[in-house]
């Protein structure tokens, strides 16, 4: 688990260096400047990051790193809705803000409170709405749950 999350880390950095490359090739070419824009799947692996460093954070109790992540978090759902408004004839900036963005919401609030009880329950509400949105756009095979110990080792979430 721990290598595919940097493995796949490691993939998105090297994506997105290799892509600003090739802007720059491009530009000096063409007149119109062209922008990379990650690929849902990719903006979905984000998530997926924040979602677990937000559940260490808020699981040490270390408020002011799980405030950090639940802003985290909210930009990358964002970005989402911004760039993939509509997805495959699917509904994805109704969805997402109908169920992921409102979960984000009312953790900010556990976080705001200090609140671990309600954080926990949150965390886990948040959860099954990544996974009911995964039912509701056909991906019903991709199931996320409550992150144990062993990723981002690298990084300390203990306050
Ligand atoms: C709008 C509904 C929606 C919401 C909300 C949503 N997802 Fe997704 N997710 C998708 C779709 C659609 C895909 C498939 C994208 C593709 O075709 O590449 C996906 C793919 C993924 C993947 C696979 C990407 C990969 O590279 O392995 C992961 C992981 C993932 N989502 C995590 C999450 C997490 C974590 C949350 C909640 C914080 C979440 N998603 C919320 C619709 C959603």
């Amino acid at each position: 688990m721990k290598k595919t999350i940097l493995f796949a880390f490691t993939a998105l950095i090297f994506l997105m260096i290799w892509s600003c490359s090739d802007t720059q090739k491009e530009s000096s070419t063409h007149s119109e400047s062209t922008h990379y824009i990650p690929h849902l799947g990719q903006m979905m692996l984000s998530t997926q990051i924040y979602h677990t460093k937000l559940y260490y954070a808020g699981n040490e109790q270390n408020w002011d790193l799980a405030e950090f992540y639940t802003h985290e978090l909210t930009e990358s759902l964002e970005d989402i809705i911004h760039y993939y408004p509509e997805y495959e004839g699917l509904k994805i900036k109704e969805l997402t803000t109908n169920t992921a963005l409102k979960q984000v919401q009312n953790l900010e609030k556990a976080v705001e409170k200090k609140s671990l009880i309600e954080f926990q329950e949150g965390f886990t509400q948040l959860t099954n709405s990544c996974n009911a949105c995964h039912v509701a756009t056909q991906h019903p095979f991709i199931k996320i749950k409550t992150p144990e110990k062993g990723d981002f080792q690298n990084q300390i979430f203990l306050k």
